[in-house]
């Protein structure tokens, strides 16, 4: 566990989220198979590392291996690499708040585990993975997917997506995108337990309702989220308790 979070642990919290880029470099490409890859490289390599944003990705991933859509200009794809979070217990958090912070800056709403929408069409999702650095500590990587420029989607996803410029009426550069939702992240309290962001994330949760399929593949009804800000599922009327990787939205 790195020194800045032990000191945090035990007391002196710094109140609020500090973005990755303000205290290590954002690294820009043009074309990248998957931002989540060319950070886990630099991990490994022991870089310095704070987010990694590509106009365009030829292999973006999604949850559960899913492809992720990132054309060129018309997707913000970022990878936020949690360097000073290394043995977070809740690394999920820093996806839930940073999904958080993508609805307030397009005024959207969330859906568990981390997915912004609006209306139920998804603007965007967030991937989570714990990433080896050098020293072969896990480090947080949060990668983020927002659609922003399109005016179409390919047939697949044409009655499940939305994007910025669809919903509200204009384009938006991905690094002013990246600027706003970063803002909108620093303003959360530091995220250490999911009692820092229940309140907030449930003024924007459209969850309660919408059907996941667990790892069993039984299909369950979402009823709301547990004290670790884990899913409250029920199935033919037994609750059950799902992580974030053991359920996927849809029937
Ligand atoms: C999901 O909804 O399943 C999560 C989608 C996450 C996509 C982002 S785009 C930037 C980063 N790089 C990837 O390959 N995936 C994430």
């Amino acid at each position: 566990m790195s020194t800045a979070f032990r000191v945090r642990q035990n007391g002196f919290a710094t109140c609020q989220m500090k973005s990755p880029i303000a205290i290590a470099p954002l690294i820009s490409l043009d074309s990248v198979d998957s931002t989540q890859n060319y950070a886990a490289d630099l991990l490994k390599r022991g870089q310095p590392i704070g987010a990694v944003l590509a106009l365009q990705q030829t292999a973006g991933r999604g949850r559960f291996g899913r492809a992720w859509h990132s054309p060129p200009g018309e997707c913000l794809a970022v990878s936020l690499a949690f360097t000073d979070y290394v043995g977070h217990p809740r690394p999920y958090l820093l996806g839930m708040g940073l999904a958080v912070a993508c609805a307030q800056a397009f005024e959207c709403t969330v859906q568990w585990p981390n997915d912004v929408v609006y209306e139920n069409r998804k603007l965007g999702g967030i991937l989570t993975e714990l990433l080896p650095n050098d020293k072969g500590e896990s480090v947080p990587v949060v990668g983020v997917g927002i659609n922003l420029n399109q005016a179409n989607f390919p047939a697949d996803i044409a009655g499940i997506a939305t994007s910025v410029r669809l919903l509200h009426g204009y384009e938006i550069q991905l690094i002013d995108a990246l600027e706003r939702i970063l803002e909108q992240f620093e303003a959360l309290p530091e995220l250490l337990n999911w009692s820092e962001l229940a309140s907030i994330w449930m003024a924007l949760d459209t969850t309660k309702g919408k059907q996941y399929k667990l790892r069993d593949g039984q299909v369950a009804t979402a009823s709301g989220l547990g004290p670790d800000g884990e899913l409250i599922c029920e199935v033919d009327g037994r609750e059950h308790w799902a992580l974030a990787a053991d359920a996927l939205l849809g029937p």
